[in-house]
């Protein structure tokens, strides 16, 4: 192999990566939806097929060029994304979300358009999506395989980015959780990233700065270490 070819460390596994944000229909020219461009998870699935695994990617409103040896899977909605994931998660040695994941969908879909109604506001009635990282999380499909989530938070009065992603990754029982600062120019849209990875206690693992195909790699590393 070339000098700088990449460790081909993840060579017969089977990963799912997860991008981009989903998007929930109000009617038929509308939806509820997030601002994530997909280049995080783009950017993971690129660096897993480069270090040799056969990669799924559940592309959630994804405008970015196909990646080239990537079985790319386009899905709209958080109920598509959910099939998507489960069903490339069945044989996967793991499965990273790093999709941004609409909380929330309009409890129906209008089939025509929403017309104004006078001056009146228009209160929407919105149900809670299933969360599909601690699914996965609790269900294991497939035995001993390693489940990572993303945390984007944002610090407030009461904890800083750190607090909320401890607090997040106790709660979700996912092995990794990846957590970002955002807001401030950070993150959402951006090139740069700075994480920090921490396991299901709460622990660091990891940190990592930089490019996102320099967190994707750390990402790969940490997951390595839990196969
Ligand atoms: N996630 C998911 N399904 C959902 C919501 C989130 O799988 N319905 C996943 C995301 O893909 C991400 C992780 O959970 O990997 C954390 O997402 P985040 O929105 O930070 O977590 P929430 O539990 O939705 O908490 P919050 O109230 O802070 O939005
Ligand atoms: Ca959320």
């Amino acid at each position: 192999p070339a000098p700088d070819a990449p460790p081909q460390d993840l060579a017969g596994r089977h990963v799912v990566v997860s991008a981009g944000g989903t998007r929930e229909p109000l009617d038929p020219v509308r939806y509820l939806g997030n601002r994530s461009s997909g280049r995080q998870g783009h950017a993971l699935a690129q660096a897993a097929r480069r270090r040799g695994a056969r990669v799924t990617l559940v592309a959630a409103n994804v405008g970015l060029p196909a990646l080239e040896g990537v079985e790319t899977v386009a899905v709209e909605t958080t109920e598509q994304l959910r099939d998507g994931v489960r069903s490339a998660a069945k044989d996967a040695d793991a499965v990273v979300m790093a999709a941004a994941v609409a909380d929330y969908r309009p409890e129906a879909s209008a089939t025509s358009k929403i017309k104004k109604s006078g001056d009146d506001p228009l209160v929407l009635r919105l149900v809670q999506n299933p969360d599909i990282l601690a699914e996965l999380a609790s269900e294991r499909l497939r035995p001993g395989q390693v489940i990572v989530g993303f945390a984007a938070e944002t610090g407030d009065d009461g904890a800083s980015v750190l607090d909320h992603g401890r607090a997040k990754a106790l709660r979700k029982g996912a092995d990794l959780m990846v957590v970002n600062a955002v807001g401030e120019g950070r993150g959402f849209g951006t090139t740069d990233n700075e994480v920090t990875i921490l396991d299901r206690d709460a622990e660091i693992v990891a940190t990592a700065s930089g490019s996102k195909d320099t967190v994707a790699d750390a990402v790969w590393d940490a997951v390595l270490a839990h196969l």
